[in-house]
C-alpha cells in the first residue's frame, strides 16, 4: 500500500503514469517535458484512458448493484467539447448548470434527452434555450423557476419532464464552501420547511410540467459513506406519503460528490463502497416503504475527471528568506486552480522533469498572480526546484480549468488529451487578442 515519500504517487496520477529511463514523467505514453516544450506551460493534461477507465468503473459499480442505474458527468468539474464527446462515447448522459455548458453539450451534439439541466437561479433565456434543444430533464430549484419552466413550457405546446431539487438537512462534513444539503443553504426545496411538500404539489398540478422525481446533493468531496444513507433515507421517508397523493417517483438521484485522492495519504473509499451504499440505502428504503425501485441518477463530477488531469508549471524565480521558507515561483497559480485559495486545498507535487532526484528540500510554492494568497502548494517536499524545472501537479482535473479566470489578464492555460503516446490539443491558449475580443473603444463604438 501506498508509496514512499520518494516515489510518484502512482495512486493519485494518470493510470499508466511511468518515469521514463531519462527520468522524465510519462502521462498517457507522452514525456511531459514534451508537451511542456510543444505546447507551452501552464498546461492541462488529461489521459483520455484515466477518463474513460472511471467512467466504466461508475457504471459497472452502480449497475451491478443496482441495474436501473443511469451515471451523468457532472460537467462543471471540466468540460469542452472534446470531454463532452468522450463521456458521450462511454455512455453517460451530462449534468449541465448553465446555458455556456448546455452551449458546449449542443455544439457536440449531446443527445438532448441525456442532458440534465441543474442550477439555483437558470435564466429565463437558459430555460427556453433547454426546451428548445430538448432536454430531458430540467432539475427545479425554486418556486419562481417552477412557474418559469411551466410557462416557457406552455408557450411551446409541450410538456417538460422536470425533477426537483430538495434540501434533505443533512450535513455531509465538507468544506463550508462546498456544502448544499443543509437547511442553511441556497440549493433547493427544503423539507424540514415544509417548501419540498409544497412544491411536489404545485409541480403536480402545473399543466406543462410532468415530475419524474427528486434530486438532492449533499456537497462535494464527501470522504464519508454515511451521509449518502442518510439522505437517501430521509428523501424517501420524505416521499412516501407524497407517492399516495399522485407523485410517481420514476427518478431519484442523491448527486454527486465522490471524493478524490488529491493526497497520497489520504484516499477516498473505492466506487464500489458508495455505490453498495446508496444501492442498499434505496433498495431498503423503498421496500420499506413499499414504493416500487425508481431509476437511480448518479452524478460524478470530480471523480471521472480529477486524476486523469495533471497541470504542468515551469519554475520561475526562486527566493530564499533564510531561516523562514523557501518560495518557488511557477508560471500558473490561482487563476487557473483558484482551490488551494478559494477552500484550502491541498495538493501533492513533483518535478516532472527530474522526478527520480530523490533530494528533497521544503518549499512554498506559489503563483504569478499578484496576491500573498496565490499558493499553489503551502509546504511541498521537492528536489530543490530552479528555474527552468518542470513542476507536475497530480489530481488537477477537476474544477481547475472549469474555474480558471483571467485575473491580471493572464490568457488562460491550453488543455491536450493524451492516449497510447499521441497527444492531442483540445483547447489553444488564450492570446492577447482573445482577452482583448470582448472588449470595446470607445472611439469605435458609435460607427
Ligand atoms: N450534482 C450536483 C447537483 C452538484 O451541485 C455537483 C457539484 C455535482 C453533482 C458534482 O459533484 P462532484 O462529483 O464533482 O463532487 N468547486 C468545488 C466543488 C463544487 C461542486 C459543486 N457541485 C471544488 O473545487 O471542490
Amino acid at each position: 500500500m501506498g508509496t514512499s515519500l520518494n516515489e510518484p504517487p502512482y495512486e493519485i496520477l494518470p493510470m499508466g503514469t511511468a518515469i521514463g529511463s531519462d527520468g522524465h514523467m510519462r502521462i498517457g505514453g507522452c514525456d511531459a517535458t514534451d508537451l511542456a516544450a510543444e505546447y507551452g506551460t501552464p498546461l492541462y493534461v488529461y489521459d483520455v484512458h484515466t477518463v474513460r477507465s472511471m467512467c466504466r468503473e461508475f457504471v459497472r459499480e452502480f449497475g451491478s448493484r443496482y441495474p436501473d442505474t443511469r451515471v451523468l458527468y457532472a460537467s462543471k468539474a471540466y468540460l469542452g467539447p472534446a470531454m463532452a464527446r468522450l463521456v458521450a462515447d462511454e455512455g453517460l448522459g451530462i449534468d449541465v448548470v448553465s446555458g455556456g455548458e448546455l452551449a458546449v453539450a449542443r455544439a457536440v451534439d449531446f443527445p438532448p434527452e441525456d442532458i440534465f439541466f441543474h442550477g439555483n437561479n437558470k435564466s429565463e433565456a437558459e430555460i427556453s434555450e433547454a426546451l428548445d434543444y430538448g432536454v430531458g430533464r430540467i432539475v427545479v430549484d425554486s418556486f419562481h423557476e417552477l412557474e418559469l419552466v411551466d410557462r416557457e413550457a406552455a408557450s411551446r405546446g409541450l410538456v417538460q419532464s422536470v425533477m426537483l431539487r430538495l434540501s434533505p438537512g443533512v450535513d455531509a462534513h465538507t468544506h463550508a464552501k462546498t456544502t448544499t444539503g443543509i437547511l442553511d443553504t441556497k440549493f433547493g426545496f427544503p423539507i424540514e420547511t415544509g417548501d419540498a411538500a409544497e412544491a411536489i404539489r404545485r409541480a403536480l398540478s402545473a399543466g406543462n410540467l410532468d415530475l419524474t422525481g427528486a434530486h438532492i446533493h449533499l456537497g462535494s468531496p464527501i470522504f464519508e459513506l454515511e451521509p449518502y444513507s442518510v439522505g437517501l433515507d430521509t428523501l424517501l421517508t420524505f416521499l412516501a406519503p407524497l407517492c399516495k397523493e399522485g407523485l410517481q417517483l420514476r427518478d431519484l438521484s442523491p448527486g454527486g460528490g465522490f471524493a478524490v485522492g488529491y493526497l497520497r495519504d489520504r484516499l477516498p473509499p473505492p466506487i464500489s463502497a458508495y455505490a453498495d451504499v446508496i444501492a442498499r440505502a434505496v433498495k431498503d428504503r423503498c421496500s420499506g416503504l413499499g414504493l416500487p425501485e425508481p431509476r437511480l441518477l448518479i452524478e460524478p463530477g470530480r471523480s471521472i475527471v480529477a486524476r486523469a488531469g495533471v497541470a504542468l508549471y515551469r519554475v520561475g524565480g526562486v527566493k530564499d528568506v533564510p531561516g523562514l521558507r523557501k518560495f518557488v515561483s511557477v508560471d500558473g497559480g490561482m487563476g487557473d486552480n483558484i482551490r488551494p485559495a478559494l477552500y484550502g486545498a491541498r495538493y501533492e507535487a513533483l518535478l516532472a522533469n527530474r522526478a527520480t532526484d530523490n533530494r528533497r528540500e521544503s518549499v512554498r510554492v506559489v503563483g504569478k498572480y499578484c496576491e500573498t494568497g496565490d499558493i499553489l502548494l503551502d509546504q511541498v517536499e521537492l528536489p530543490s526546484p530552479q528555474a527552468g524545472d518542470l513542476l507536475l501537479v497530480p489530481a488537477s482535473g477537476a474544477y481547475g480549468m472549469s474555474m480558471a479566470g483571467n485575473y491580471n489578464l493572464n490568457p488562460r492555460p491550453a488543455v491536450v488529451m493524451v492516449e497510447d503516446g499521441r497527444a492531442r490539443l483540445v483547447r489553444r491558449r488564450e492570446t492577447y487578442e482573445d482577452l482583448m475580443a470582448v472588449e470595446l473603444y470607445g472611439d469605435h463604438d458609435e460607427q
